[in-house]
């Protein structure tokens, strides 16, 4: 007998969801990977193309996004599959292009939910003045490896510290998600967001006020820095490098093209709002990211190292301008203690409000396409989430989280966007999908963006696309530029990651034949179930 199916779960106020979409798009990124793809790219040479790219891709995305999961969720769809088969029936191996927006977010989390943990790690080493007596960068970097396991010193012994701050960290993600959308999610993101604003508007107007410390060295001063930040560079529009990482941060950043705006917005009703929501959470993950991100790391790095070395710390590797220069710089503070714990406790709000939302479309699809409970999904993912994570704790320094990074991060988010665009504005047709974004809507979309949505988002997808595979595609599937030791386990994560694809989209296909197979029993019974 077909079981009567639950009903979704949903948003408990137009304000919790736009918080919540804030708080997946505010995150690591913001803080962490903004401020050192802004440096290493030469400061204002990157702010150009990453307005553009804003502009062009990720504010598009983001209404595309919004409106296609709304619609989903009227048909109780809440991730891509379902999605992607709602809009175009006719086409049997749509929904398998829609594991991209279940596997994207899973592999992302593997990493993601890590490195945060390091960040609440680091939050409670600031109160307790663990790293308080370093001074100079290689200690400092020395620190950051043992704490990670990589080596061994007076300060780690082993990587168990770590193992257990990952623990807290992911049992308090699972927990957030096993309370629900409006009684997990929702409530998190209603006390973190503020909150981490408010230490953000904090640590601000701390790096506003410290002036030139070194007195030998007056041009490395704050307003230098901000203008390092903000001097535009008109050259580099000729680099198409600056491009690509310009254009991935905006997606990384806005949290568009990995599948998880699609989840959250299909727990929307039909009458809610999108455009002017999404408009909202865009610019409120802009303020974060180009006033509080940017303007916190790169005018301090600035002041204490000046220019030239501040591109090098953050082409030495993302993590370096915010878990080593970052506390070398609290150090030279006084409260240094207290400026410590409100920048690393920022970052871990930050990145729980993300982490939870990469976590929610696989527990998603396990609940709306095999109609179980959220609590049985939850330990579900639970369980498959932990075990995926070994690898990156265990293989940081074996280039596993780079590479997932790449797949997870960055190659599949253009990929998913560019179907997604194609799907709403060709597909879909543009006339409709108009009408779609603005049922609902206080808030109408300019009229040119129905011609960037057909026209230039795609083309600028494409464009990118092909950048890559003219530049990167042989030497990253050779693994030409992975060094000889870590090959084998590069290529373990690679095999790793196409497994874990196909037992998605192996899941997809169990689930529709189980629907049709039911809405057969139905129809014979009378009545009619839309699959
Ligand atoms: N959008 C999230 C971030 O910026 C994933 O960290």
């Amino acid at each position: 007998m077909l079981q009567k199916k639950k009903s979704r779960d949903s948003w408990g106020s137009r304000l919790g969801i736009i918080m919540a979409v804030a708080g997946s798009a505010i995150g690591l990124g913001n803080f962490l990977r903004f401020p050192a793809k802004a440096a290493s790219n030469g400061g204002g040479a990157f702010m150009i193309p990453y307005f553009i790219s804003f502009l062009l891709l990720g504010l598009p995305l983001m209404w595309i996004e919004w409106t296609l999961g709304r619609y989903g969720g009227g048909f109780e769809h809440g991730t891509a599959p379902g999605i992607f088969h709602s809009l175009w029936r006719k086409n049997r191996f749509i929904k398998y292009f829609g594991v991209i927006g279940i596997f994207g977010p899973l592999v992302i989390f593997i990493y993601y939910s890590y490195i945060e943990s390091w960040t609440l790690a680091y939050s409670v080493f600031s109160l307790l003045g663990k790293y308080r007596g370093i001074t100079d960068q290689a200690t400092m970097q020395s620190f950051l490896g043992a704490f990670q396991g990589l080596e061994q010193n007076q300060y780690f012994s082993s990587i168990k510290p770590a193992y257990f701050f990952f623990l807290v960290t992911f049992i308090l993600n699972i927990t957030v998600i096993y309370y629900g959308i409006k009684g997990g999610i929702e409530r998190l993101c209603k006390f973190a967001l503020p909150l981490l604003l408010f230490f953000g508007v904090i640590l601000l107007l701390r790096v506003c006020t410290l002036g030139a410390p070194d007195l030998a060295k007056p041009d490395w001063n704050v307003a230098n820095g901000f203008g390092f930040l903000w001097n535009p560079d008109f050259s580099a529009l000729k680099s198409a490098r600056v491009w690509l990482e310009a254009a991935g941060q905006i997606f990384f950043t806005l949290s568009v093209g990995i599948g998880v705006i699609l989840t959250y917005a299909s727990y929307l009703s039909k009458a809610d709002d999108v455009v002017l929501s999404g408009l909202t959470a865009s610019s409120t993950n802009e303020f974060s990211e180009v006033i509080l991100g940017a303007s916190i790391i790169i005018p301090a790095a600035f002041v204490f190292f000046g220019p030239q070395q501040i591109q090098s710390i953050a082409k030495s590797g993302v993590f370096n301008l915010g878990f080593v220069t970052m506390p070398l710089i609290m150090n030279h503070l006084p409260f240094s203690v207290v400026f410590g714990f409100l920048w690393f406790f920022l970052l871990f709000l930050a990145g729980v409000t993300s982490s939870v939302s990469l976590a929610q479309p696989a527990v998603a699809f396990l609940e709306d396409e095999f109609d179980i409970t959220r609590k049985r999904a939850v330990t579900i993912f639970g369980i498959v989430a932990f075990v995926l994570c070994q690898p990156a704790i265990f293989l940081l320094g074996r280039g596993v989280v780079d590479e997932l990074d790449f797949w997870g991060g960055t190659f599949f988010l253009v990929i998913f966007a560019t179907i997604e665009t194609i799907l709403f504005a060709w597909v879909f047709g543009m006339e409709e999908a108009w009408e779609e974004i603005h049922k609902g809507a206080q808030l109408r979309v300019p009229g040119i963006y129905k011609f960037i949505i057909k026209y230039v988002t795609p083309v600028f997808l494409f464009f990118i696309l092909g950048m890559w595979f003219w530049q990167e595609w042989l030497p990253i599937i050779f693994l030409k530029n992975v060094p000889e030791a870590n090959r084998p386990y590069v290529l373990a994560t690679r095999i790793g990651l196409i497994v874990i694809f196909l037992v998605l989209a192996v899941l997809v296909k169990i689930a529709w034949r189980r629907k049709r197979s039911a809405s057969g029993n139905t129809h014979e019974r009378g009545k009619h179930v839309q699959v």
